[in-house]
């Protein structure tokens, strides 16, 4: 098995067999090797440091229905709302003024923000603060729509795949949610020059190994600039009420793996992961992630962006838990650094 884990180290891919097998049949104590070569490959790219972005969910407004969202659109009992152009600005400033150097802006698919209203939003934002990333997260547009965006100023995108096997894809979501369009709009992503997220659910529903065999050949074919992954929590106004959660220990051994097979890939210890385990944010760094993305969404909008049940609201609003992030940082030999933080091949 370790041979497997220093040959995945050294070359970088692993047979579609032989990602199966470490995937189901890891012990605990290879587990802790794998996680100290994904680590070692990590620190050797971006040294011990942990990239951090200003989250701002400025919409819950969604036309989809995932069978495994919070905010879908058939669900009444949540709580809509929308930031206007001068609260996203308040949230930027906020940020700003703690020293972040990126702005992730996620939203539902909520078509009243036009590629006029959100270029607008973009342009005013890189006007005020030129030196700054902007991430977008707001789901499948045309082409043109994402072009627009990008000549305004956007730098990041975040679309996740879900998954790569078109069979799951079709348990996850209704019929008007089409695989093959997904992975269009990912292809226009790249082709435009946006530095490019991909990602998905450790522990959906109806998730098999092969199904993850097929995510991590997909990563490793596309090579995105960044993958965002946490576990599967179910919400309580989803049809998938009653299903189970994805497991922390399968998360963290897929972080190790992804970090191997992309190596310099931007991989957030994301909020689903904090949400799932205490110690969540800690030990995905450790297991080889090295971006963190607090909320700097409103505290109001923040209980609303409800995409599972018992989602963090925490954030770094306020410099207190700012504080507490960088000790937690400091705690296990990482340091949270406020630069822009492209992926290398974007760096100047
Ligand atoms: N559990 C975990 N992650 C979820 N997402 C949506 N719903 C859930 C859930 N119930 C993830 C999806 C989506 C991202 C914004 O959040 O992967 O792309």
């Amino acid at each position: 098995m370790k041979k497997l884990i220093d040959k995945l180290y050294k070359t970088a891919n692993l047979k579609d067999e032989e990602l199966a097998f470490l995937i189901d049949n890891i012990d605990d104590e290879t587990l802790v090797y794998l996680h100290k070569k994904a680590r070692q490959k990590a620190d050797e790219i971006y040294g011990k440091t942990v990239y951090i972005r200003g989250l701002i969910e400025f919409t819950n407004y969604c036309k989809n229905n995932c069978y495994y969202c919070g905010i879908r659109a058939a669900n009444k009992c949540a709580n809509r709302y929308r930031l206007s152009k001068e609260e996203i600005l308040e949230c930027c400033e906020n940020g700003y003024n703690l020293g972040f150097h990126t702005f992730v802006l996620q939203g539902g698919e909520d078509a009243y923000f036009s590629d006029d209203k959100l270029c607008d939003i973009v342009s005013s934002i890189k006007q005020k603060y030129p030196d700054c990333a902007i991430t977008l997260s707001v789901g499948e547009r045309e082409k043109s729509s994402y072009k627009r965006l990008f000549d305004c100023g956007a730098d990041r995108y975040l679309l996740r795949h879900e998954t790569a096997t078109k069979e799951h894809y079709q348990k996850l979501h209704p019929e008007n949610i089409q695989f093959e369009n997904r992975f269009e709009c990912l292809n226009n992503l790249k082709e435009i020059g946006y530095q490019t997220g991909c990602g998905f659910m450790v522990g959906s529903p109806c998730q098999t190994t092969d199904n993850l065999v097929n995510d991590l050949r997909f990563i490793k074919n596309f090579q995105p600039e960044m993958v965002g992954i946490g576990p599967f929590i179910p919400h309580k106004d989803t049809p998938f009420s009653n299903e189970k959660s994805g497991s922390v220990r399968l998360t963290l051994i897929l972080l190790s793996i992804i970090r191997l097979l992309v190596p310099t890939v931007l991989l957030p210890s994301t909020t689903a992961l904090s949400t799932a385990d205490e110690n969540g944010y800690q030990k995905g760094i450790l297991a080889g992630a090295n971006v963190i993305m607090p909320n700097l969404s409103p505290e109001s909008a923040r209980e609303k962006y409800t995409l599972y049940n018992g989602k963090k609201t925490s954030g770094s609003q306020d410099a207190g838990e700012l504080e507490h992030l960088k000790h937690i940082t400091e705690e296990i030999g990482y340091k949270i650094v406020f630069s822009r933080g492209d992926n290398i091949a974007f760096q100047k």
